[in-house]
């Protein structure tokens, strides 16, 4: 094979190399960056910034506006809920009424004992002329409360605020009792 014939062919063997190589390689790479992307979307709390006391702070104020709106909720809702098979829990909600209230003030306490000043916003109160709504948008806003704590109690474990998750978990046990009573009720 004369030498130019052979530079020809060893150049045309490294450009076919290459488009073989090309489509599994960038293949390879779009994976291994989708896993990445997948992995980082798996582990927030990693890449988040770290929790401060006045992060927690807010985070107990936005709790601290949901009692008050599920407080408000639940005497309305014990008012206007009507049906024979409504009768125990009607009487339900407003004993849940009440512990929402003790639930605010013992937020109220713990967020000025961390420095913080308790606020006084209200959630948005969901209402309803239909009675199954009702306890369907009771079950929900407990369903968030339990979540809620639970993360709480993490980010109290977390600072070591260990008095505040004492608190945090008392509340945590009354909200799944409501749960359940609200489950009952709708025959879940
Ligand atoms: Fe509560
Ligand atoms: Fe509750």
């Amino acid at each position: 094979m004369p030498k130019h014939d052979a530079r020809k062919g060893a150049a045309s063997a490294r450009k076919s190399a290459a488009k073989t190589t090309t489509g599994p390689a960038h293949t390879a790479a779009a994976k291994t960056a989708s896993a990445s992307t997948r992995a980082a979307a798996a582990r927030p709390a990693a890449t988040a910034a770290p929790l401060t006391r006045a992060k927690l702070i807010a985070a107990l104020n936005d709790d601290l506006a949901k009692e008050f709106q599920a407080l408000i909720q639940y005497v309305q809702h014990a008012a206007v809920i009507t049906g024979p098979q409504y009768d125990a829990i009607r009487a339900e909600l407003a004993i849940h009424s009440n512990e929402e209230h003790a639930h605010a003030i013992s937020l109220s306490e713990q967020i000025d004992f961390l420095g913080g000043t308790p606020g006084v916003e209200v959630a948005t109160v969901h209402i309803s002329d239909i009675a199954k709504t009702m306890l369907e948008q009771d079950l929900e806003g407990e369903l968030d409360a339990i979540a809620r704590y639970k993360a709480r109690i993490a980010q109290a474990e977390q600072l070591q605020e260990y008095g505040l998750r004492r608190a945090l978990e008392d509340i945590l046990m009354v909200e799944e009792e409501h749960a359940r009573d609200l489950q009952n009720a709708l025959d879940l």
